[in-house]
């Protein structure tokens, strides 16, 4: 049965949510379209669909889409859909369809928007009311799509917020990743790693802003890094991402976590950009962009440290290493995570020799980090299947969020402020407020 809107907010309080919005079927069926049906969700980036006809496949909560390239360069998102017989147009994946959609079951075809192109031995068709030009015939497109400096975003409802006033204060993080390129581009490049997490998908989110459990869950990699900085009398940067880990609490404690509308949010980084201006490689990234906007602007740029950014029901992109790893629900208890690389255009080529050397040591399925994460999300999904207590506790700094007209901010670094933005923003789209009050502005 359907839990009332009335059922589904009290799962949620101010400082703990109830372990059912992890386990119950019904819930994460209920996300698939409330959230996922209604938020704009990122499904890839342009320089994934180069030229006419090339398509990257990825899922809208439980809808299977494709980002294609069309013949004028436009990029659609269409459902993964052939309207005969409902046949998946593509294989998962990456490739190139060339001038149209042909179907592998009876060979219908589609132009790269999507419209019903022929069907073979149009004699069969002769009086029914088969008509290519009708909607039936065609593929569907998603109902909104739009592309933020690259980044396509799509909206399976077709009222909303626009994409930028859905993302709010994070579209900075998307701005600050694209000025680190000389050129203001980046690309995904260097392959793709993908992660099934045994576990559901929020709480890989909550975990991204969890300042309290990196020096207790990481810390056997702290301990390897720091071992073997001993050993060889340095620390270098393979090593010392590692070790960012281990800091104190009273370090974590002064970092700030922001938090927005929607469920977005960010953190500030671990690394310090002063110590990074003594790195060689950003000390090149920083010339490279000083001639590029001046050395004001490209400080302002380095400056801008963020550790993870949350764009709620997309991912988090990580402005600093150059990533951002999307995150997809598969089942109340399966997610799959998968981490794309950005070059920055015309930067340095060890910047981006960096941010691969950041996706494998520290978020590669075969890191010596991320591993760590997986195994503690798969122990709380199989805790809360246990009859041991009904509540999630999301107490900590409760009560000390200042509000800012857009959000809020930490008055502590290791605060649960994100966990609670997020699931107040999971109410209110659960229970339809922001819909039902868009519908009505609709009509
Ligand atoms: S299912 Fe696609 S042509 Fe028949
Ligand atoms: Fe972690």
């Amino acid at each position: 049965m359907i839990p009332t809107n009335e059922q589904i907010a009290a799962l949620i309080r101010e400082d703990s949510v109830h372990k059912s919005v992890y386990t119950d079927p019904t819930l994460f069926k209920l996300e698939m379209e409330r959230i996922y049906g209604y938020a704009w969700i990122y499904v890839g980036h342009e320089s994934q669909v180069k030229n006419p006809g090339d398509y990257h496949t990825t899922r809208i909560g439980d809808q299977d889409v494709i980002m294609v390239r069309g013949a004028n360069q436009q990029v659609s998102v269409l459902y993964n859909r052939c309207p005969h017989k409902g046949a998946k147009l593509v294989a998962d994946g990456d490739g190139s369809v060339g001038k149209f959609f042909r179907c592998p079951y009876h060979a219908w075809t589609f132009k790269l928007d999507g419209q019903h192109l022929s069907a073979p031995l149009k004699s069969g068709f002769e009086g029914t009311c088969y008509d290519p030009k009708h909607p039936d015939f065609s593929m569907v497109s998603v109902a909104r799509v739009d592309s933020y400096r690259g980044f396509v975003f799509a909206s399976q409802a077709a009222f909303g917020p626009d994409l930028k006033t859905f993302l709010g204060g994070v579209i900075t993080s998307i701005d600050n990743l694209c000025d680190r390129s000389p050129v203001g581009e980046v690309e995904v490049a260097g392959g793709i790693f993908r992660v099934q997490q045994r576990s559901n998908w929020k709480v890989f989110y909550e975990n991204l802003h969890d300042t309290m459990h990196a020096r207790v869950t990481h810390e056997s990699s702290v301990d390897a890094a720091r071992g073997q900085a001993e050993a060889i009398g340095e620390m270098p940067f393979e090593l010392l991402i590692m070790d960012g880990n281990g800091e104190p609490y009273d370090f974590w404690e002064k970092l700030e976590l922001r938090a927005y509308h929607n469920g977005h949010g960010y953190m500030e980084a671990i690394f310090d950009p002063g110590a990074a201006e003594r790195d060689e490689v950003a000390r090149a990234h920083f010339e490279c962009l000083s001639q590029a906007y001046g050395a004001q602007r490209a400080k302002e740029i380095l400056g801008m440290n963020r550790h993870n950014t949350v764009i709620y029901g997309s991912g988090s992109p990580h402005t600093v290493f150059m990533q951002f790893r999307v995150i997809r629900p598969i089942a109340v208890d399966q997610t799959m995570v998968e981490i794309q690389t950005f070059r920055c255009k015309g930067a340095p080529d060890a910047v981006f020799d960096r941010a691969l050397t950041y996706a494998n040591v520290i978020n590669s399925p075969s890191s010596n980090v991320m591993p760590d994460d997986v195994e503690v999300y798969a122990r709380c999904q199989e805790g809360n299947m246990t009859r041991g207590g009904e509540w999630i506790s999301m107490h900590r700094y409760a009560g000390t969020d200042k509000a800012l007209e857009d959000g809020a901010v930490s008055t502590n670094g290791t605060s649960e402020l994100p966990m609670r933005n997020q699931f107040a923003a999971w109410k209110q789209f659960m229970t339809a407020t922001l819909i039902a009050k868009e519908s009505t502005h609709a009509a």
